[in-house]
């Protein structure tokens, strides 16, 4: 099985990477291939939004990272975004890269209906703020980071089997053993 993640943390050490971290251990123990995308490594311009990519199948903007994401996908079978929540949603620069890959991830028929083109793939979402538990569901923080992703995922075909909401960053920086179990279960989900 084919893994792919995808780190929105800027910070190599923070929760996240983390979290990240561990699923990827996990899923290689259990034989999976796992590849680890940064996007604070990535070379993104924005969309400019001209709409040609529904008609082209590509983007007019010159080649950049967003189409070597957008090749990774392609060839996963199951995706793991791990996100900090920024303004109760997800940081901009993930955004701008779901943005530009609009076309590789869901179709449009002709009367503009939505149409999946990863169907039969799996995701899982790891969210993390500093709002604490259970305000960051309540409040909508970790839980709007949520919301933005299984929008985008689910649009695109994908089924969710599992999300992780860490609230409370700022006071628990380190993971618990709840924490480490829930990413662990997060793969196993994913390779059922
Ligand atoms: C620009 C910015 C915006 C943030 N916005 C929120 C927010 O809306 N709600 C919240 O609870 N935490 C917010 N945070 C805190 C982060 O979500 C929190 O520190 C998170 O755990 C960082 O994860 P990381 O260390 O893995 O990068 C924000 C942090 C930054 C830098």
């Amino acid at each position: 099985m084919n893994i792919l993640i995808i780190n929105a943390s800027p910070r190599r050490d923070g929760c996240v990477s983390q979290m990240l971290g561990l699923v990827r251990k996990e899923g290689e123990a259990r034989g999976a291939e796992v590849t680890v995308v940064r996007v604070a490594d990535l070379q993104v311009r924005s969309c400019i939004g001209c709409m040609q990519c529904r008609s082209r199948q590509e983007c007019v903007l010159p080649y950049d990272d967003a189409r070597k994401v957008l090749a990774m996908i392609n060839e996963a079978d199951a995706v793991i975004v791990g996100t900090p929540c920024y303004w109760g949603n997800i940081p901009g620069s993930l955004k701008v890269l779901f943005d530009r890959i609009v076309y590789g991830m869901m179709g449009e028929s002709r009367r503009g209906m939505p149409l999946p083109l990863h169907k039969g793939k799996r995701a899982a979402f790891i969210a993390t703020c500093s709002t604490p538990w259970p305000f960051n569901i309540l409040f909508r923080q970790s839980r709007g980071a949520v919301k933005a992703l299984r929008e985008i995922f689910k649009w695109s075909g994908f089924k969710i089997v599992a999300t992780v909401e860490k609230g409370g960053t700022k006071s628990r920086p380190s993971l618990t053993g709840g924490d480490c179990h829930a990413c662990r279960k997060i793969v196993e989900r994913l390779m059922k």
